[in-house]
């Protein structure tokens, strides 16, 4: 099956190439490079042994990604392009809803076009705002805080009217929890450019010597250890989620709502603590105050994914560190120009 993977070069889209290619499925990948880097093509080539074809193209541009879907007989899309710093989005909403919101409505018309009607599309736990329990079933309410989670939860409202009115369409909706670790080889990992906004990256770095301490944002919520919780799930297992829900599902029309976590809430030095295992370095920290729009903790109720697509994340806190400090020690500088 070829499937056309639009930000196929960033974290979570080239660990699901590599998934791909392993379960016998072709991606075609298309991203504009914004936040990825060339050399992503031949990491995914030395791990699956298979170069994926590689479109250097914008979602935006309707007219390029119809001849791609053409060209390479697409039959389904994972819609992974798009900005994710929530950071940023406040002081650039235009440019996050233009690339998030723009992007989707382009490439969903782009597949009209060309006869394609099956989609993934990258979704986030941070739909569910501050829930008012966990764990996290996908029939809680929605809500958002900033412009990235509006554009999150506008792509969702977008591509379920449009599964109404287009009922033959198959459309899946995957809201991740909090990806970490890297593959198990070392060769692909998370390569945030600058100043990491994420725990993981942040802690690896530390780890590595290039950052002096982490800062750990709150120590009065009101959980275990009084730092924030969260579901971290491994990126592979994350990877494998889309394969699973390409092969189950993107043949079936409807709308379908799956959480891709884990089930388990870890909180900051819980994560920091691991890794310090994993990688026998300590990591200093720093307690100081909450980051503005944080919640306390977040974690899912997997089981529909279970029920459904016999999907389940395999992979422990163990793996997710050891895999993280193989990337980050090997590649302390990221991927090579
Ligand atoms: P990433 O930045 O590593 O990858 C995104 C890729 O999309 C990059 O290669 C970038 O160059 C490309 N891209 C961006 N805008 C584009 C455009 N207009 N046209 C073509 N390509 C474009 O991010 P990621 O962590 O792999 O996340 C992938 C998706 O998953 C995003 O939509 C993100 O919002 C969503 N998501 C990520 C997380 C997370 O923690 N990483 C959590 C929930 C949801
Ligand atoms: C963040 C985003 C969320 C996005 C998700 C995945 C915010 C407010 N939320 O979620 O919208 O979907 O990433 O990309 O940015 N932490 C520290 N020190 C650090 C970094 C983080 O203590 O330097 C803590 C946070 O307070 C939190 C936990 O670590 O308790 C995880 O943080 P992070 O990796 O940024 O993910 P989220 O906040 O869950």
């Amino acid at each position: 099956m070829n499937v056309l993977v639009t930000g196929g070069m960033g974290y979570i889209g080239s660990h699901t190439c590599i998934q791909m290619i392993e379960a016998g499925m072709t991606p075609v990948i298309f991203d504009n490079l914004y936040n990825s880097k060339e050399t992503v093509l031949q990491r995914i080539e030395d791990v699956s042994g298979s170069k994926p074809e590689f479109v250097n193209g914008d979602v935006r541009n309707k007219a390029l990604l119809i001849e791609t879907m053409k060209r390479f007989n697409i039959e389904s899309v994972i819609h992974f392009a798009g900005l994710k710093a929530v950071g940023e989005s406040v002081a650039k909403p235009l440019e996050y809803y233009d690339n998030n919101v723009n992007g989707t409505l382009v490439l969903v018309d782009a597949m009209r076009e060309a006869g394609v009607k099956s989609i993934i599309f990258s979704s986030s736990a941070t739909v569910y705002g501050d829930p008012a329990t966990v764990p996290i079933t996908e029939s809680f309410p929605t809500s958002a805080t900033n412009p990235y989670g509006h554009s999150k939860l506008m792509v969702e409202e977008c591509l379920t009217d449009f599964q109404k009115a287009n009922p033959d369409w198959s459309i899946v909706l995957l809201r991740y929890f909090n990806p970490v670790g890297s593959h198990p080889t070392g060769k692909l990992g998370e390569d945030p450019q600058g100043i990491p906004n994420n725990l993981m990256p942040f802690v690896s770095q530390v780890a590595v010597g290039r950052r002096e301490f982490l800062s750990v944002f709150g120590s009065d919520y009101p959980t275990k250890d009084g730092t924030g919780v969260r579901d971290y799930i491994h990126v592979v297992d994350l990877a494998d989620g889309h394969v699973v829900a390409l092969d189950k599902i993107g043949k079936k029309s409807g709308l379908h709502i799956y959480n891709l976590g884990t089930g388990n809430g870890y909180s900051v030095l819980d994560m920091v603590k691991a890794f310090e295992v994993a990688s026998g370095k300590r990591i200093p920290y720093k307690l100081v105050e909450r980051r503005p729009g944080d919640i306390a903790e977040c974690w899912a109720d997997p089981s529909k994914a279970q029920k459904d697509l016999g999907w389940k994340a395999k992979r422990t806190l163990e793996d997710m560190t050891r895999d993280s400090w193989l990337w980050q020690s090997n590649n302390p500088d990221g991927y090579p120009e």
